[in-house]
This record gives structure tokens, C-alpha cells and sequence, in this order.
């Protein structure tokens, strides 16, 4: 038998113990996960020693990606669903971090509006389902078009009393991707090096590339570039011929961001990645998501950094911006009052 001292320094001990790992074991949800996103978004997961259960749900073929993926030699369990409400609810629970890259793609023509018609009622009743089963979860919306289906998913979160504006967040890592390797092409540099802000949204104009912040002030004037960054999505999708739109690119962007939230929610400091979330920045002008540096913690968003000094080239781009995104952001939020769904 220990002594009482002892039996206090062992319980104590227990108890770090046992907090250290509950805080370690992380579940990373994908729905979505058989699509061109979906796996190889679920492969990189797979390798990433700090998810330790990978939830894999799809309309179809989620089991089948599963059982490919789990022969992968790390040690994270992985788990296929049956595309039936139980199997998406068994998904989610207990989740971390979900990804959501359910939805249709673009083909040639298109601009990412135009998926609007398809993709809302996914998202909307995908977002339902994890509000019910784990409304503590972080939830990171991939599926386009981003600027509507973010809002989409606060107000499903809303109806059910659950919406907490620090665990939503849509998916714009790969414009700051594309900008970095963009301008390492230009400049000779290496993409790692370049660290180029990107603010506002995820299509079009409403993507805006804030040169001047970065070593190569001068690139602000740029039209060239600054369309590249915009409209780079439009290259694959052109490229592709109607066989979609990024997915490798986007795979790899999406792990990115959800090792920086699991880096973060496992007590990691400064983490500090580009997202469109629920933002003061522009509310008094009725805009209430906006994408721009945001510092992660162990409750999601921890801190927006404002947008900085911006010259008057970039100005124009920010204002050009928040023209569209108000009119996606109210198309999302309307078509949940509208279509509330089961
Ligand atoms: P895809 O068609 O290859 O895959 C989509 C997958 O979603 C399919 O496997 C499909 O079965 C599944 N799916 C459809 N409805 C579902 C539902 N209700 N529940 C679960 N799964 C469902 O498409 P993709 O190329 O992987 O692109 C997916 C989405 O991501 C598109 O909307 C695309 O525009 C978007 N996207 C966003 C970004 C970004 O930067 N945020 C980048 C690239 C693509
Ligand atoms: C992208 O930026 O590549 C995605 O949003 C997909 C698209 O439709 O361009």
C-alpha cells in the first residue's frame, strides 16, 4: 500500500497521464472520402501520426477507400461507413476535425456559383448531421462554393443551438498554396520561402493577394499575377477537360490546414493559418465571413489578425471583394431559410 503522499503524487500523475494522451488521440472525419479529393486527402491523413482514428464516409465506396487505406503501414485505425444516417452519424461522432470535400466539381465554363444548386443541400444536410452527432467538432468546408457553403453550415449550426463561429472554417489554404508557388515561378525562389497573405474568399474576385505585405511589394501592381491567383483554379479546370477541377493540390492543402488545427488543438503555439470564418473584419458593412490570417488554439479560432496596410491597388481588389461576397454569404444564408430541410 503507498503512502497518502505517494498515493496523491501517483493519482496525480494518472491524471496528466491520462490528460496528455486523451489531448494526443485525435479522430479526423472525411466526408467526401472516395471522391478525387476525398482520397488522396484521406491517404495524407493516414500519414500523419497525430490523427489516430480516420473516419471515412461517402454516398459510395467509402468501406472500399477505407480498407485500401488502412493496409497503409502507420498506426492510425481506420474505419469505413455505410452511406445510411447511421453510418454518417457513427462517422462524425467523437471527431476532432471534419473535412468536408463533398460535392460536385466544376467542368469547363463553370464558375464555382454555378455549383451552388447541387452542392448547398449536400453540405447543408452533411452539416446536420454533425451538428447533431458532434457539434464540438472543427469543422473545415471544402466543398465550393466556399463563400456560400460556410454560411450554410453556421446557419444549420444556428438552428439547432449549437453554432460556436470558432470551429468553422472554410478551406482557402490552397489560394496562399498557389500564391507561394506562383511567385517562387516568377522570382526564381523557393515557394517555401514566399509568404503571401491572401484575404476575402475562396472564387474569383473575392480572392485577393495582398503582394505588398510580402518581399515583393512591386508584384502589387502585377495584373498578371494577381489574375493568376484568383483564377489559378480555372487553369485546372481547363486543364482537366472536364474531368473536374484540384484535387492533388487541394488534397495536400487540406492537410495542411487540418495539421495546423490539430497542431493547435494539441497545445501548440503560434499556429497561424489563412481561413475564411466568422469575422468582424467587414461586419459593419454587413460581410460577416471573411478570410484572413487567423491564429489557432485548443478552441479553434483563437485570434483574427486584421488585414494590415494595404496600398490603393489592393484596396480596389478588397473592395471589388466585398461586393460579391456579400451577395454569396446572403445566397447561403437565404437558402437555408428557404430550404431548411428535414
Ligand atoms: P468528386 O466528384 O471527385 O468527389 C466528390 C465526392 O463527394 C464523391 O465521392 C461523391 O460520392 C461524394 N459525395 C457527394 N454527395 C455526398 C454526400 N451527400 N455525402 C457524402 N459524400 C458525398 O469532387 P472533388 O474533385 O473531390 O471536389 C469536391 C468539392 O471540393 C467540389 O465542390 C470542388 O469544387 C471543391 N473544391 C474546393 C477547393 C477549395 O479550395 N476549397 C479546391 C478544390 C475543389
Ligand atoms: C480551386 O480553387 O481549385 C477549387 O476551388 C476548385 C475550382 O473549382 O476551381
Amino acid at each position: 500500500m503507498l503512502p497518502a503522499v505517494s498515493r496523491m503524487a501517483f493519482g496525480a500523475l494518472q491524471r496528466r497521464a491520462f490528460s496528455a494522451s486523451a489531448r494526443d488521440l485525435s479522430k479526423v472525419a472525411v466526408l467526401g472520402a472516395a471522391g478525387g479529393i476525398g482520397q488522396p486527402l484521406s491517404l495524407l491523413l493516414k500519414l500523419n501520426p497525430r490523427v489516430t482514428e480516420l473516419a471515412l464516409y461517402d454516398i459510395r465506396g467509402g468501406p472500399g477507400v477505407a480498407a485500401d487505406i488502412s493496409h497503409v503501414n502507420t498506426k492510425s485505425k481506420v474505419t469505413g461507413y455505410e452511406a445510411t444516417p447511421s453510418g454518417l452519424a457513427s462517422a462524425v461522432k467523437g471527431a476532432d476535425v471534419i473535412l468536408i470535400p463533398a460535392g460536385v466539381p466544376r467542368k469547363p465554363g463553370m464558375t464555382r456559383d454555378d455549383l451552388f444548386n447541387t452542392n448547398a443541400s449536400i453540405v447543408r444536410d452533411l452539416a446536420k448531421a454533425c451538428a447533431e452527432s458532434a457539434p464540438e467538432a472543427n469543422l473545415l468546408i471544402i466543398a465550393n462554393p466556399v463563400n456560400s457553403t460556410v454560411p450554410i453550415c453556421a446557419e444549420v449550426y444556428k438552428a439547432r443551438g449549437v453554432y460556436n463561429p470558432k470551429r468553422l472554417f472554410g478551406v482557402t489554404t490552397l489560394d496562399v498554396v498557389r500564391a507561394s508557388r506562383f511567385v517562387s515561378e516568377v522570382k526564381s525562389t523557393d515557394p517555401k520561402d514566399e509568404n503571401i497573405t491572401v484575404v476575402g474568399g475562396h472564387s474569383g474576385v473575392t480572392i485577393v493577394p495582398l503582394f505588398s505585405q510580402s518581399k515583393h511589394p512591386e508584384l502589387s501592381s502585377n495584373a498578371e499575377i494577381i489574375n493568376r491567383v484568383q483564377f489559378g483554379g480555372d487553369e485546372v479546370v481547363k486543364a482537366k477537360d472536364g474531368a473536374g477541377s484540384a484535387t492533388l493540390s487541394m488534397a495536400m492543402a487540406g492537410a495542411r490546414m487540418a495539421e495546423s488545427v490539430l497542431r493547435a488543438a494539441q497545445g501548440e503555439k503560434g499556429i497561424v493559418e489563412p481561413t475564411f470564418v466568422d469575422s468582424p473584419l467587414y461586419k459593419d458593412q454587413g460581410i460577416d465571413f471573411f478570410a484572413s490570417k487567423v491564429e489557432l488554439g485548443p478552441n479553434g479560432v483563437e485570434k483574427i489578425l486584421p488585414v494590415g496596410e494595404v496600398n490603393a491597388a489592393e484596396e480596389k481588389l478588397i473592395e471589388a471583394c466585398l461586393a460579391d461576397l456579400k451577395k454569396n454569404i446572403a445566397k447561403g444564408v437565404s437558402f437555408v431559410e428557404s430550404n431548411p430541410g428535414k
